[in-house]
Order: structure tokens, then C-alpha cells, then sequence
């Protein structure tokens, strides 16, 4: 397999990592509005949309990952850290891409699912700020060495 086949992972997390903190950026006038009482406007279509193109691509480079790691590294599981701490960012995607299409597809009010579903994203979000530096020990160990 070409070599820079190994490298579409890093990049591809990385690129939609940088699309879920516009996300969050996007969803912050949102948050003032909800929880603290400020009257502003919310790109809500847009953020809808980088939301989505994070949250697949965060999944599709999981998966891609995982298929790498268990073909050319004996099974998956053998990057220890970077392996463990991607099994909790997959619920929170989950639970995040649900409770935001629920949300966009039945406009209307909501008390609690707004706040669930910020928690659990910007969770996702933290947790894929500790895989970028998982991640590089995974690149020197197994792409550098
Ligand atoms: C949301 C962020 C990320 C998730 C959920 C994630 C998830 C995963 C998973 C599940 C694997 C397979 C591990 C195994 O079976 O042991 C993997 C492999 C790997 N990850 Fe990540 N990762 C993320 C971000 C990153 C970043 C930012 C980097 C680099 C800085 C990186 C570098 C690697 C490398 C080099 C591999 C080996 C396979 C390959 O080269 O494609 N990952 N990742
Ligand atoms: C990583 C990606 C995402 C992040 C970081 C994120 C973050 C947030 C945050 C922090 C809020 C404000 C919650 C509150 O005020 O309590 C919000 C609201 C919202 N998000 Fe997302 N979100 C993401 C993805 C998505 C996706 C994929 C959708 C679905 C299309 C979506 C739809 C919504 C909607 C409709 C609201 C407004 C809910 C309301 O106030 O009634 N989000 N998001």
C-alpha cells in the first residue's frame, strides 16, 4: 500500500476538527441566547452544516483508522491511548449528530436538548483536541520510525 495512504487520517481528523470548533464558534451566539439571556442571531443553517461535515468526517476517519491499524499493525487496539480515547468521542458523535438533526428538522422551543447536545459536542470537541496529541506520538511511532 502507498505510503501516503497512512497519512489521509491525520489530515482528514485534523480538517474536521477544525470544522467542529467553527461549529462551536458558530453555536456561541446561540449559547448567550439560550442560557444567559442575550438577544442575538444564530447562523443556524451553517452551523448546521459544518456540524454535519465534522461529525462524518470525524466517523469516516475513525472507521478508516481502525481498518488501517487492524490491517497493517497486527489488530486494532495497538496504538493504546489513541485506540481507547477514540471509543468515547464515538457516543458523544453519536449522541451529538442525533440531538442536533432532531433539533433542525422540528424547529421549535427546547429546554434540554440544546443543552445536551452542546455538552456532548463540545465534549467530542475536547476529546479530539487530546487525540491530535495521542495522534502524534501514533504518527512517530508508527509513521516515522
Ligand atoms: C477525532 C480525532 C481522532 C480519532 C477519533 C481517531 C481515531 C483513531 C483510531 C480509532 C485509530 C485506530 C487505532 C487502533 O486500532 O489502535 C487511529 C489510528 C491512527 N491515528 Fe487517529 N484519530 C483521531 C485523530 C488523529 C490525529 C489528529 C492524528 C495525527 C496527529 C492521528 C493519527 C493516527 C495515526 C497515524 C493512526 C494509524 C493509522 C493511520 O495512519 O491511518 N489521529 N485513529
Ligand atoms: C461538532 C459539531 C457541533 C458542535 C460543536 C455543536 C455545538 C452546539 C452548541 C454549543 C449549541 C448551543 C446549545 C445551547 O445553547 O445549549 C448548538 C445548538 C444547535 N445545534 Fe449544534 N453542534 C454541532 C453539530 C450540530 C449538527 C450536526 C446539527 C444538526 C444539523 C446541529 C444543530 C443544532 C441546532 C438546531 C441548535 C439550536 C438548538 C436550539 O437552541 O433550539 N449541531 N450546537
Amino acid at each position: 500500500m502507498p505510503g501516503f495512504v497512512f497519512w489521509i487520517h491525520p489530515v482528514l481528523q485534523l480538517v474536521a476538527t477544525a470544522m467542529a470548533a467553527y461549529a462551536l464558534y458558530l453555536a456561541w451566539p446561540r449559547v448567550l441566547r439560550n442560557h444567559f439571556g442575550k438577544r442575538t442571531s444564530f447562523a443556524w443553517a451553517e452551523h448546521g452544516k459544518w456540524g454535519k461535515y465534522a461529525h462524518i468526517l470525524w466517523m469516516l476517519g475513525l472507521v478508516g483508522g481502525t481498518a488501517l491499524v487492524a490491517r497493517h499493525w497486527g489488530g486494532s487496539g495497538a496504538t493504546g491511548d489513541h485506540y481507547w480515547i477514540a471509543q468515547m468521542i464515538m457516543p458523544c458523535i453519536a449522541g451529538g449528530y442525533i440531538t442536533g438533526t432532531i433539533m433542525d428538522r422540528d424547529k421549535k422551543p427546547r429546554k434540554y436538548m440544546p443543552l445536551v447536545h452542546g455538552v456532548l459536542n463540545v465534549l467530542a470537541l475536547t476529546i479530539a483536541g487530546f487525540q491530535i496529541f495521542t495522534g502524534m506520538s501514533v504518527v512517530r511511532e508508527f509513521l516515522l520510525h
